[in-house]
């Protein structure tokens, strides 16, 4: 019997799910690779909203979903003395569907940990770690049996029928797809995005609450959310790039990287520097998380070539605009849904069938999913341009 060898780069969100949905394939033989020397689960709150929810009950998944999601009211703006300036209920809480907190906020680990557990025990899907791609080439797309010829981080060689890039928004496995003469198509949009923990205080509120500072020399926000009693979470939103941030994330150095962002917020708004202060000294805030807001764009029918497909942020990031985890979870079962309705059981899967599925999934996908792209569709947004101001 024919099996349609898959092999999945990248263990997040669109990962794992596209695992789920590609094991239903008769005869399909899964193996879903993570960089990370064990499953990836950190991260900060993420939001489930319109199409992601459906497509989350689609999974099997709400009631595990509802037990672990965040329970925050709501979304308020403060001044720089702490008072409420506004309040917008979550939705679900009175709030309608485009408030500011999804009715579905989850822990990113949360959500990962719930999707790997969809394929644990599926006999045709293997989970591996500390395990990335090195190199891959492909043959003829003319030639109806191809196959793709991956060389692993560790040396050893397998031939797939399909491979799966779902490795983010640095995605290297694009890169080698798309050769080494392609122009890096991550563009930077503004400034940054940082996260990081700290002990929490009795008079910490549990709603998800902004406060835009204000100073000379760049836009500069600051959030807090509160998923547990022991830790509030601090959110740093900066609008211009910096370079000593940047420094910073180029080597990897957590110390110069806590320094870069206390300089930027040494000032007294708020408790600003309660929070600055935990940033320097306290092990609770190492969790600190960093990324520069950037789109993934790339041009019309470059989403794949041959059996080689893009999916998740690695198709079509755009940081933190409130739809990464819903897109990540849709594009997979659309890509899933027409590979199988082109295989034919017990035959192996032609070249062909193969690259039309993948066009005809970036066809139907790639308007909605880059519509959040440029600032022009941030109606569900967490994160409103007119309060982070980056753009
Ligand atoms: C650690 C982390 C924390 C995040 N925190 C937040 C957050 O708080 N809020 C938010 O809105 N979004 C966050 N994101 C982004 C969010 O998860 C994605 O925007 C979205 O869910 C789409 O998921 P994805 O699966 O396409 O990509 P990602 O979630 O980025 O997952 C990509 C996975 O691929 C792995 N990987 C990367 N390169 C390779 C490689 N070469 N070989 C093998 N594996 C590789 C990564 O370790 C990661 O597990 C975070 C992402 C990461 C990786
Ligand atoms: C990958 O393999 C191709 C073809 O053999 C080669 O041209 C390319 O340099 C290799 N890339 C890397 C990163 O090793
Ligand atoms: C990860 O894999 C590399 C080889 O690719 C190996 O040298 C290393 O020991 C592995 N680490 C763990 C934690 O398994």
């Amino acid at each position: 019997m024919a099996s349609l060898n898959v092999l999945i780069v990248g263990g997040g969100i669109a990962g794992p799910a596209a695992a789920y949905w590609l094991s239903r394939i008769p005869s399909a033989k899964i193996t879903l690779i993570e960089r990370s020397s064990q499953m990836r689960a950190s991260g900060q709150q993420l939001d489930l909203r319109v199409a992601g929810v459906d497509m989350m009950k689609k999974m099997g998944i709400e009631p595990a979903v509802r037990a672990v999601r965040c329970r925050e009211p709501g979304t308020q703006i403060i001044d720089t003395d702490g008072r409420t300036k506004g309040y917008f209920p979550a939705a679900g809480h009175g709030g309608g569907r485009q408030s500011m907190t999804s009715e579905y906020e989850i822990m990113r680990g949360d959500l990962v940990k719930i999707l790997y557990s969809l394929t644990e025990n599926s006999p045709n899907v293997r989970h591996v770690y500390n395990r990335t791609v090195e190199n891959f080439t492909q043959g003829n797309e003319n030639d109806p049996n191809s196959k793709v010829h991956v060389i692993f981080s560790d040396g050893h060689q397998e031939d797939y029928d399909l491979v799966l890039a779902a490795d983010g928004t640095g995605s290297k496995t694009r890169k080698i797809m798309l050769g080494p003469d392609a122009p890096d198509p991550r563009h930077r949009t503004g400034g940054y995005i940082a996260y990081f923990s700290i002990p929490s205080q009795p008079w910490d509120s549990d709603r998800s609450t902004f406060c835009q500072l204000p100073g000379p020399h760049m836009a500069r926000t600051i959030i807090t959310r509160k998923d547990c009693p022991e830790l509030t979470r601090v959110y740093m939103i900066l609008g211009k790039r910096d370079d000593s941030i940047d420094a910073a994330l180029k080597s990897g150095d957590l110390t110069a990287l806590k320094k870069a962002f206390a300089d930027i917020y040494a000032d007294d708004w708020w408790e600003t520097k309660r929070f600055m202060r935990a940033l320097l000294d306290t092990s609770e805030a190492d969790d600190l998380y960093c990324t520069p807001y950037e789109e993934v764009r790339l041009p019309e029918g470059s989403w794949s070539k041959g059996r080689v497909i893009l999916i998740g942020d690695a198709a079509h990031s755009a940081t933190a605009n409130g739809y990464g985890t819903s897109w990540g979870l849709i594009g997979p079962y659309l890509l899933a849904g027409e590979l199988a309705s082109r295989y034919e059981k017990d035959r192996p899967f032609p070249t062909v069938s193969i690259i039309e599925a993948a066009k005809k999934y970036e066809e139907i996908w790639r308007p909605v999913a880059l519509a959040g792209h440029g600032g022009s569709a941030f109606a569900g947004s967490i994160f409103p341009p007119q309060v982070g101001g980056w753009h």
